[in-house]
């Protein structure tokens, strides 16, 4: 985890220093970088109020509960991985696969924004589709989802080669 971390700091203090140099045939800035957030950077962020919590539980395949604490924000996908929950997210939340098919348990299901057509369609190919299936990188933590119950199914559909573990990025 804190070879992670460490790994993001180092990321924004490079981005950082290229942002201020100067070329010196142009006199002017060399180059322009916005600061960069990268894939699950912001879920290793600790909430920083109480009021920015959301709790979630996530019911693993072997009926384990883990509770995760996220915050307003939050992708529930990155979350997991950061307390090392294996849902894979093949393709890093770019709507191009269905590993990250949970299930929203109860009334938080009404709570989430209308799925996309897209997530409908791949949806339609994950394997164990359920009424309340939803694709775990398209759901955004709100103060709206505290007390969530995720659930994930008995599989998915795996782009990787079998044994592959996902790691936080
Ligand atoms: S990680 Fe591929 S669609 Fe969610």
């Amino acid at each position: 985890m804190a070879s992670t971390i460490s790994f993001f700091t180092d990321l924004s203090k490079i981005s950082k220093i290229l942002s201020r140099m100067t070329c010196p045939i142009m006199k002017s800035r060399f180059v322009h970088i916005s600061p960069v957030s990268y894939h699950g950077e912001y879920e290793w962020q600790d909430p920083k109020s109480k009021e920015e919590i959301v709790s979630v539980t996530v019911i693993n395949k072997d009926g384990e509960r883990i509770s995760l604490t996220g915050k307003v924000g939050d992708n529930l996908l990155y979350l997991a991985h950061r307390y090392q929950i294996p849902m894979e997210g093949a393709c890093e939340a770019s709507l191009a696969c269905t590993t990250c098919h949970v299930y929203v348990n109860g009334k938080h299901l009404d709570a989430l924004p209308e799925a996309t057509e897209t997530e409908e369609d791949l949806l339609d190919m994950a394997p164990f589709l359920k009424e309340n299936s939803r694709l775990g990188c398209q759901i955004k933590l709100t103060k709206d989802l505290e007390g969530m119950e995720i659930q994930l199914p008995k599989a998915t559909r795996n782009f990787y080669v079998d044994g592959h573990t996902p790691k936080p990025h």
